[in-house]
């Protein structure tokens, strides 16, 4: 960055900080897999607003300095809070919260509170609504002052009863939505078999699936919830917060085990100092303490600020951080060509696991940190499940390290490494590169896309290192004397991979989607696309604009679909893949192809321009069960071009070539003299 600050002029650094953080936005928000802690994203933030404070002509509407972080998302109801939810300042050490409790006690006039001491959970705080004893109404945070109504999803949360018993007319309690670690480590071993990147912290997973709009999806994976507060009720219900609590537990209501009464406050830095340790004990996330002034009275006395309540303090635990020595720098291919430096460490034991290696990212990030293989490095875990490499300690280093090299090539096949237009990443570009071929390969082949047993990485590296497979369409004409070739491979395991193979033929659309690793599309993206367009001749088919018609289909989703079925290659491999004798189509998994008469066999179809008395999709699917074949471009090959009103340059390429034209009234009467009655 620092080249870049002096070279460049402020609208280029402006420009770049921008796009920046859109990335890290899109990385955080969309993709749930954020690349930069949340400090280093402050940290561009806030440079960004220090740029625009010098050069006020460079802000924009769309500036990230001008959109409000925690705002309702506008995808569900907005929820205005009657009481305000506030934050809570913090603290980090010993001093600060002894300043707390001389501000406290200043406040209260000498008199000395007791304290109630939890743990501070590390999710998304909710506020929930119960009306004669009933779940009305759970809402985000928010902006403080509205949130979402996340009723439906709330709901979803096994722990939390929706009917109370010996509830008062109506209450408004609060507590925090979380994730544990053993559900985020399921949800990231099945994203791991689709592909994609690990969720980094149950913070943001937690938050995420709270505004999946999917209630479906809410409950599968399994969120937990845990009271703190009633902050209205119709009539009194305690006099502290240890009545507070005491009440909730009453109604039924979810509250954390470990919360304490304290006498003052060295009874509160006992506690801090005993749960600094025991916190990696826990399945779940804490990243610090409250602490909450116990009489209700006496939080009146002290009030709030517009920010936050005087009467509560957070104290934040440190980030862990341990010293280890970096054996070296691997770099990763991933299945779209992406090369990932990767620190490869003595293995070190960190906020309760082994640690041994961490992703680095990319290479502008190695270099910012000048991270030499022999340095002894920092490694942190700061709410994070997975380890950052935060810095090399520079009097540690050895004499002999020398910096790492950026590849000029990809380490697995040699062709030139590649700088992405779009970002700082480094590409292989080489289709046929063996780790990208067997990325792909695994990726086809996996639960979630066409579930091939048996097919695992020990076998696809067998299969592409000699030579058999390069594409997922080979896979379908291995034969049984080539298998048997290969290390333990046994008639009957030879057997079992066929009928594995024969079995994925069948696999619906989606799943082939999916399984192709289209750039940005996910399962569930997949099974959207499937459903709506159903063939895949229709998808590919597909204006931009179509696809980003559908729910959950953003503009990056819709791009990725769009440039895989534009490049050549894509459409020879689904030629040979149906040739092969994969379905390519959706709906019914296990109806097989209709045996009916097939007259339009051998013949080519391509349908354009406005159509009146059916989709295109309709008329492809009525195309295909008569044999035909839907296509997209004419060529001498077309049969016929059935064309709407407003049809264009396809009208005139097929004048021009002597294709017969038929109108959707000719290719109706067509199809009924083919022996077809209508769609
Ligand atoms: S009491 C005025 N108690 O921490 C706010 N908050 O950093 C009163 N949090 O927004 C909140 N555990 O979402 C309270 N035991 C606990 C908590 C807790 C986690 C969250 C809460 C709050 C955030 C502030």
């Amino acid at each position: 960055m620092q080249d870049e600050k002096s070279n460049s002029t402020p609208a280029e650094r402006h420009a770049r900080l921008k796009a920046e953080i859109g990335r890290h936005n899109l990385l955080y928000y969309q993709k749930a897999a954020p690349e930069i802690t949340d400090l280093e994203f402050d940290a561009l933030l806030r440079e960004l607003q220090e740029l625009e404070a010098e050069h006020p002509e460079l802000v924009t509407a769309d500036s990230p300095t001008q959109q409000v972080g925690g705002a309702p998302s506008g995808k569900f109801a907005a929820v205005a809070h009657t009481v305000p939810m506030l934050s809570i300042d913090n603290t980090y050490n010993e001093g600060e919260l002894r300043a707390f409790d001389q501000r406290v006690r200043k406040g209260l006039e000498g008199a000395a509170p007791e304290y109630f001491v939890e743990l501070k959970l590390d999710g998304v705080s909710i506020s929930l609504r119960y009306e004669e004893g009933e779940l009305v109404r759970a809402a985000t945070r928010g902006d403080g002052k509205t949130g979402d109504d996340v009723t439906e999803n709330v709901k979803t949360i096994q722990a939390l009863p929706k009917r109370l018993q010996g509830a008062p007319a109506w209450m408004e309690v609060r507590g925090e939505v979380y994730m544990t670690f053993p559900v985020l480590e399921r949800l990231n071993r099945e994203r791991e078999e689709e592909g994609l990147e690990p969720y980094r912290n149950p913070r943001n997973t937690a938050a995420g699936t709270l505004k999946l709009l999917d209630s479906r999806e809410v409950a599968r994976r399994g969120l937990e919830i845990a009271l703190y507060d009633i902050v209205e009720s119709s009539e009194p219900l305690a006099a502290d917060h240890a009545g507070i609590m005491e009440r909730l537990r009453g109604f039924g209501l979810p509250v954390n085990p470990h919360g304490k009464l304290c006498a003052d406050m060295d009874a509160v830095l006992a506690m801090c100092g005993e749960w600094r340790a025991r916190r990696f004990d826990l399945d779940y996330a804490t990243d610090g303490m409250v602490v909450k002034v116990n009489r209700l009275r006496q939080r009146e006395i002290l009030g709030a600020t517009t920010k936050a309540p005087r009467w509560i303090i957070a104290y934040k635990f440190p980030a862990e951080t341990v010293r280890t020595r970096l054996l070296s720098i691997s770099v990763q291919v991933g299945k779209s060509g992406a090369l990932t430096p990767v620190a490869e460490m003595e293995p070190v034991l960190l906020a309760g696991s082994v640690v041994k290696r961490a992703t680095l990212h990319n290479f502008e990030d190695l270099a910012a940190k000048d991270l030499r293989p022999g340095d002894l490095v920092e490694v942190q875990k700061a709410g994070e499940v997975i380890p950052q490499v935060l810095r090399h300690i520079p009097e540690e280093r050895p004499a002999n390290a020398v910096p790492f090299a950026v590849p000029a090539h990809c380490p697995d096949c040699g062709s030139t490494a590649h700088r992405d237009p779009e970002g700082v990443y480094l590409r292989c570009l080489n289709l046929s590169c063996p780790a990208q071929i067997k990325g792909r390969l695994e990726h086809f082949a996996s639960r979630k896309a066409m579930d091939i047993d048996g097919l695992g990485p020990a076998l696809v590296e067998q299969l592409v290192e000699r030579g058999l497979v390069r594409d997922p369409s080979d896979l379908f004409r291995l034969e049984k004397g080539q298998i048997l070739g290969l290390e333990r491979m046994g008639e009957k395991s030879a057997e079992n991979l066929l009928a594995a193979l024969a079995a994925a033929k069948n696999r619906p659309l989606s799943r082939l989607l999916f399984g192709l690793g289209i750039r940005h599309v996910g399962s569930r993206t997949a099974e959207i696309l499937a459903e709506r367009h159903n063939t895949l001749e229709a998808l590919a088919a597909a204006p931009l604009e179509s696809l980003t018609e559908l729910r959950d289909i953003g503009d990056i989703v819709a791009a990725g679909v769009r440039e895989f079925f534009d490049v050549e290659e894509n459409h020879a491999l689904l030629k040979r893949l149906e040739d092969a004798g994969l379905r390519l189509w959706e709906r019914g998994e296990d109806e097989v192809p209709d045996a009916g008469p097939k007259p339009f066999a051998g013949m080519t179809f391509v349908v354009t321009g406005t159509l009146d008395r059916a989709t295109r999709d309709e008329v492809h699917e009525r195309i295909k069960r008569l044999g035909g074949h839907p296509a997209t471009s004419v060529s001498k090959k077309t049969t016929y071009l059935v064309a709407g009103s407003d049809a264009g340059s396809k009208l005139e390429k097929a004048r021009t070539l002597g294709v017969a034209v038929l109108d959707e009234a000719g290719f109706e009467a067509l199809a009924a003299r083919a022996g077809e009655g209508g769609a």
